[in-house]
C-alpha cells in the first residue's frame, strides 16, 4: 500500500481576507463544498491502494486537521513543535514509517480538478519509487512563474515516466523563461513519491544534519493515541529547508511522472477564479449571499454576509469577509498579500 502525507504548514496571506491565520487555505471549501484538505485526503482512497493517512502539521493548525480528518483511527497526526520546513516534516512522516513504504507527499492547499488523472499519475509514480526513484509530479509549464519548481525530462524510464534531467527549485525570471522557451521544462507540482528508506538516505547524504536532528526528536518523541509529538527542543535545532532544495536539486535519483490533471496551486484570487465555474460572462460567485451581476464581465464575487450588487464592471475582484471588504483587478492579485489587513491579520 501507499501512505499518504499530507503536509498542513504555511499560513498565506494572498487569499486574504477568506484565508487567515485563524483559518488558513487549506481548510477552507474554496472550490465546491469539500476543503482542500479533505480533497486531499479524498484523492487517495483504500480503493486506490492507499492506507490510512500521516499528517504533518503544527500547532495552529491541530484543531483544524481533526475536525476535518474525521475519526479514523489509523490515521496519524504528527505535530510539529515548530515550523521547519517541509524537508524536516516529510522527514518526520518518513521516520514514523517502516522503511519499504512508499509515501505519497501531498500538500494541503492545491487543486486538483480531474482526480482520476492524479490516481493514473500515483501509480506510475508509486511504481518508480518502488525502484529507488525519488519522484515528483511534472506539471506542464504554462508560464515563466517563478514561484515553483521546474523538472527537465530526461530519458524514459518507464511507460510514462522519466529521468529529471535537472531539478531547479524557484528560478529567477529570466531562467524560467529560458526554460519555458526551451520545451522540455514541466513545473513540479509540489507532489512526490518516496520510498522510505531511499528518502532518508538522499536526506542523510545531502542534509546530514536535517535527517540526523529528525531522527533524534523521532526517538525522543511521544505518542498519544493517534498523535505523535516529536521532542521540541531537538526539533527546534533542526535546520529549515524545503524538500526542494535539500533532496530533489542534489539527488541522482530524480524522476518525474507528468500529470495532466487541471492542477492549481490556487495561489491567489485570480487562480480561484479560474478553478470556479464560470456563467457565459466568465462571471464566477462564491459564498452563501445573495450576488448581482449586471452587465459584468469575467468578475468574482465571493461573500456570505452583504448582498453585493455590481454593474458594469470587468475583471474584478470583490471578497467581503466579516468586517472586510478586498476589491481587486484581477492584474492587482499579486498584491492582495501586502495589504495591511493581510499583513496584521
Ligand atoms: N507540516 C508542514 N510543515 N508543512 C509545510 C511546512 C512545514 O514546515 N512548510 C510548508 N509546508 C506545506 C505547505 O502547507 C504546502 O502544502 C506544502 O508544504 C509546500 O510548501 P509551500 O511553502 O507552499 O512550497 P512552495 O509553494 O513555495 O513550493 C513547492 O510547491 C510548488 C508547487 O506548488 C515546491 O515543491 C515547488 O517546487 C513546487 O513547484
Ligand atoms: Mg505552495
Amino acid at each position: 500500500t501507499i501512505v499518504p502525507v499530507i503536509l498542513c504548514g504555511g499560513s498565506g496571506t494572498r487569499l486574504w481576507p477568506r484565508s487567515r491565520a485563524a483559518m488558513p487555505k487549506p481548510f477552507l471549501p474554496l472550490v465546491g463544498d469539500t476543503t482542500l484538505f479533505q480533497a486531499a485526503l479524498q484523492r487517495c482512497p483504500a480503493t486506490g491502494g492507499f492506507s490510512s493517512p500521516v499528517i504533518v502539521t503544527g500547532r495552529m493548525h491541530l484543531d483544524h486537521v481533526e475536525a476535518q480528518l474525521g475519526d479514523d483511527p489509523q490515521a496519524q497526526v504528527i505535530v510539529e513543535p515548530a515550523a521547519r520546513n517541509t524537508a524536516a516534516a516529510i522527514a518526520l512522516a518518513a521516520s514514523r514509517l517502516p522503511e519499504d513504504a512508499i509515501m505519497m507527499v501531498c500538500p494541503s492547499d492545491h487543486y486538483i480538478g480531474n482526480p482520476e488523472a492524479f490516481a493514473v499519475a500515483a501509480c506510475a509514480a508509486a511504481d518508480l519509487a518502488e525502484e529507488g526513484w525519488l519522484v515528483s509530479f511534472g506539471i506542464e509549464a504554462t508560464a515563466p512563474e517563478t514561484g515553483f519548481g521546474y523538472l527537465k525530462r530526461g530519458e524514459p524510464i518507464s511507460e510514462t515516466g522519466f529521468r529529471t534531467a535537472q531539478f531547479v527549485e524557484k528560478p529567477d525570471l529570466e531562467r524560467a523563461k529560458a526554460f519555458l522557451a526551451e520545451g522540455t521544462y514541466a513545473w513540479n507540482g509540489g507532489i512526490f513519491a518516496f520510498r522510505v528508506k531511499d528518502f532518508l538516505a538522499e536526506l542523510a547524504a545531502h542534509r546530514p544534519q536535517i535527517a540526523a536532528g529528525v531522527a533524534e526528536a523521532v526517538a525522543k518523541g511521544q505518542v498519544d493515541g493517534r498523535r505523535f509529538h516529536p521532542d521540541a527542543e531537538t526539533f527546534a535545532a533542526v535546520p529549515s529547508d524545503s524538500v526542494d532544495y535539500a533532496v530533489m536539486e542534489n539527488t541522482s535519483r530524480a524522476a518525474m511522472v507528468p500529470a495532466d490533471m487541471n492542477w492549481s496551486d490556487i495561489g491567489n484570487w485570480q487562480a480561484l477564479h479560474a478553478a470556479l465555474e464560470r456563467d457565459e460572462n466568465g462571471n464566477s460567485v462564491r459564498g452563501t449571499a445573495a450576488v448581482e451581476l449586471v452587465d459584468c464581465r469575467n468578475v468574482l464575487v465571493d461573500t456570505d454576509g452583504p448582498r453585493v450588487s455590481v454593474i458594469g464592471l470587468e475583471d474584478v475582484i470583490v471578497v467581503v469577509d466579516g468586517n472586510d471588504i478586498m476589491i481587486t483587478t484581477v492584474s492587482g492579485v499579486q498584491k492582495v498579500g501586502k495589504l495591511s489587513g493581510a499583513v496584521n491579520q
